[in-house]
C-alpha cells in the first residue's frame, strides 16, 4: 500500500567527505533536495563514532535544509536539548536501548520538533506499535546501524508493510522512513510497501547525476 505522503529523499551526510561537510550539505541543496539526514553515533549502541551537535550548529546557518537527526545512542534522552539548540528539526530515537522512550518522544514534540521512533532489522514491528499514535516518523532500519555502504536487508519489507497497514487502519499520519542500503531499486521496493522517506548515503553521494538519481526515487 503506497504512502499518503509525497516522497522525500534525505541524503545521509555520513557518506560525504568528513573533511568537507559543508560541501556535502551543499550538494544536497544543489540536487534540489530539502532534507539532510544526520547520523549521530556513540560507539556503544553502534560500533562507530560520527559527529555531534557542534557539526549541526556550524552547518545550520549555511542552508535551509531540514535537519533529520538520527540518534544512535544508548542514552538519547540526555542529548535532546543539545541537538535542539544546534538546529535539529526532527529527532528519531531507537526503541532498543533501556531509557524512557515515550517520555523522550513527548519531550521532543513538546519542544516543537517532529519526533521519530527507529527500529533495527531484528526488532519486530510490534515493539513500536504502542507508540505509533505519538510519533511523526517511523524510521525502519534496512541495515544493522553503524556504517554506510552496507547491503539492503530485503526481509525488512514485510515489516514496512505492517507499519504501513497500521497507519491506514488507524488513520495515523506518521511518515515511514527507510535507512540503509537504499538506492533507486531497493528504495522503490520500500515505496511499494508504504515507505515515503528515503535515506540515501552511498547511492546519493556516489551517483554520477545526483538530481537524476533523486528524481528516479521520487517519481518511481
Ligand atoms: C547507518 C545510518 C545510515 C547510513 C546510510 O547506521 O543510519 O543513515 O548512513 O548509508 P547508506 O545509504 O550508504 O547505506
Ligand atoms: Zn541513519
Amino acid at each position: 500500500m503506497k504512502s499518503p505522503h509525497p516522497p522525500i529523499v534525505a541524503p545521509s551526510l555520513l557518506a560525504s567527505n568528513h573533511g568537507r561537510l559543508a560541501e556535502g550539505a551543499q550538494a544536497v541543496v544543489d540536487a534540489g533536495l530539502k532534507w539532510l539526514h544526520l547520523d549521530i553515533m556513540d560507539g556503544h549502541f553502534v560500533p562507530n563514532l560520527s559527529f555531534g551537535p557542534q557539526v549541526l550548529a556550524d552547518l545550520r546557518p549555511l542552508s535551509d535544509l531540514f535537519f533529520d537527526t538520527h540518534l544512535m545512542l544508548d542514552n538519547p534522552h540526555e542529548y535532546i536539548e543539545p541537538f535542539i539548540k544546534a538546529g535539529a528539526q526532527q529527532i528519531s530515537i531507537h526503541i532498543e536501548p533501556d531509557y524512557p522512550v515515550a517520555d523522550t518522544l513527548k519531550y521532543i514534540r513538546a519542544r516543537g520538533l517532529r519526533c521519530g521512533i527507529a527500529l533495527n532489522p531484528g526488532t519486530p514491528a510490534a515493539a513500536v506499535e504502542p507508540l505509533l499514535e505519538r510519533v511523526d516518523n517511523v524510521l525502519v532500519m534496512t541495515v544493522q546501524p553503524g556504517f554506510g555502504g552496507q547491503k539492503f536487508h530485503r526481509d525488512v519489507l514485510a515489516k514496512i508493510a505492517q507499519i504501513s497497514a497500521w497507519r491506514a487502519e488507524r488513520k495515523l499520519a506518521y511518515r515511514i522512513e527507510v535507512d540503509g542500503g537504499v538506492d533507486d531499486e531497493t528504495g522503490l521496493w520500500c515505496k511499494a510497501e508504504g515507505a515515503d522517506t528515503f535515506v540515501c548515503g552511498t547511492a546519493f553521494y556516489h551517483a554520477p547525476d545526483r538530481r537524476a538519481f533523486a528524481t528516479r526515487l521520487e517519481a518511481g
